[in-house]
């Protein structure tokens, strides 16, 4: 087998770093949500690792649906066009959303995704995300939970592709150019 972490120039966090953020978020989360029922909503499929973990730290009950978009295709760059791949199973009317994302990079994605889901009734609909760009920040886009600001490289793991790979990586790390030049 081949050791991907080769594939990275440098670890930005490892599983134990991750985990340690991941457990802060969810103490601030039972804290705010507490006596209500929360809808988690997964990104896919970036947020899965985000999902479990995240899910698993909160005291509170929650539920968990998925939705798959997708804006970046194979590429390194946000296309700017979000596309459903798979939509809610859940009805939302008068639930409280909370959307669960592994990364806000343009911010394109989010902005789309938070109006869509407050058009269709909910109490209320917030964003969880590990890591924001500086990008993220040029969108008007209101983001209550973030883990991380990371610099402007392309990062991958812990949920995170490049064309699909090293999604299941335990770090976050940034991709060597050699890989995606
Ligand atoms: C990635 C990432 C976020 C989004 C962020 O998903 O998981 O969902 O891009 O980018 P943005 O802020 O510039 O819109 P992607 O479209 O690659 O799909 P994936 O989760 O299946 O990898
Ligand atoms: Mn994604
Ligand atoms: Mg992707």
């Amino acid at each position: 087998a081949q050791d991907v972490t080769e594939d990275l120039t440098e670890v930005l966090y490892t599983k134990e770093e991750i985990d340690a953020r991941l457990q802060d978020m969810a103490a601030q989360i039972d804290r705010d949500y507490e006596g209500e029922d929360v809808l988690l909503v997964g990104v896919l499929k970036g947020a899965c690792m985000v999902m479990a973990d995240l899910s698993r730290a909160l005291t509170s009950h929650v539920t968990m649906d998925w939705m798959a978009v997708s804006s970046y295709g194979s590429g390194t760059k946000s296309s700017g066009v979000v596309r459903i791949l798979k939509d809610l199973d859940a009805d939302l009317m008068g639930r409280h959303v909370l959307i669960a994302e592994d990364i806000i990079d343009s911010g394109l994605t989010l902005s789309w995704l938070k109006a869509n889901l407050e058009s269709r009734g909910p109490a209320s609909v917030e964003i969880c995300t590990l890591l924001r760009k500086p990008d993220a920040v040029k969108v008007d886009i209101d983001v209550k939970y973030v883990g991380m600001d990371i610099p402007n490289k392309f990062v991958v793991g812990y949920g995170l592709d490049f064309a699909e790979k090293y999604r299941n990586l335990d770090c976050i790390g940034i991709l060597a150019p050699h890989i995606y030049q």
